[in-house]
């Protein structure tokens, strides 16, 4: 399991993101998509207690992880509603759906010989997340930290015409991976360049649901950069 990403917390305050700001806007059978299942436990759980009709369509590049999901899902006989590939969604040819959604890497650091290289999000923590805001989904649903330069997300996702939705706020505390000490000390020189936020042992993490610009839709982007650049 060493290999394998895991924070209780972290994986709750995420499964409660896509009951809330996902499934419960689900009409018919909608598709989603996800980058980064891990262990699968978020969607499983928010699947076992919603009702949803459609599919989700997961991409996990971690072994370990994807076999963990998958033994998850044929005990909870979740097979045909939550699949998943054992491979990279950037190179795969992306499933059409209508939510993208995902906990993704956001580990910043000088370069990904990290604790889980896997959890490295480049040099600014942002790469990953900014990335999956070029793939052209209408809804995305991801999470950002605070100290992984989210002020560069927000105007990436305006650039590609994505207004912030809603989004909802987690303190959570310096964890297993943030606080090695190649990470943490490269967030603080992140801070030290106001790409990176955080006060003691807290940091901001924030579900938020980006939408493509609709007409008379309220953008709560200022909003979401206000309080993730308060710490
Ligand atoms: C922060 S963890 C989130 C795991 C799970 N969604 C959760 O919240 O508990 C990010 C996950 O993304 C996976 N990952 C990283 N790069 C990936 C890639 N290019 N394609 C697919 N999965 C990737 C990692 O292996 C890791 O399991």
């Amino acid at each position: 399991m060493k290999d394998i990403f895991f924070c209780p917390e972290e994986s709750n305050f995420y499964a409660n993101c896509i009951e809330n700001l996902v499934l419960r806007n689900c009409e018919q059978s909608e598709s989603i998509v996800e980058f980064g299942s891990g262990d699968g436990s978020p969607v499983i759980n928010s699947l076992l207690r919603n009702k949803f009709d459609g599919v989700v369509h997961g991409f996990e590049l971690n072994t370990s992880a994807w076999k963990t999901a998958n033994s998850t899902i044929d005990e909870y006989n979740l097979t045909t509603k939550y699949i998943i590939n054992n491979s990279c969604l950037f190179q795969a040819s992306q499933p059409k759906a209508k939510y993208l959604i995902a906990n993704p890497p956001y580990l910043p650091a000088p370069d990904a010989d990290i604790y889980m290289p896997l959890l490295f999000g480049g040099m600014d923590g942002a790469t990953v997340t900014n990335d999956l805001l070029s793939l052209d989904y209408e809804n995305v649903l991801v999470l950002i930290s605070s100290f992984s330069h989210p002020q560069s997300t927000i105007t990436h996702a305006k650039e590609h015409e994505y207004m912030v939705k809603n989004f909802v706020i987690l303190p959570l505390k310096f964890g297993y991976y943030s606080s090695e000490p190649k990470v943490k000390n490269h967030i603080e020189k992140l801070r030290n360049h106001h790409m990176a936020f955080y006060s003691g042992e807290y940091y901001f993490l924030a579900g938020v649901l980006f939408q493509k610009n609709q007409e008379n839709a309220v953008d709560l982007g200022r909003e979401l950069t206000q309080v993730m650049t308060s710490l």
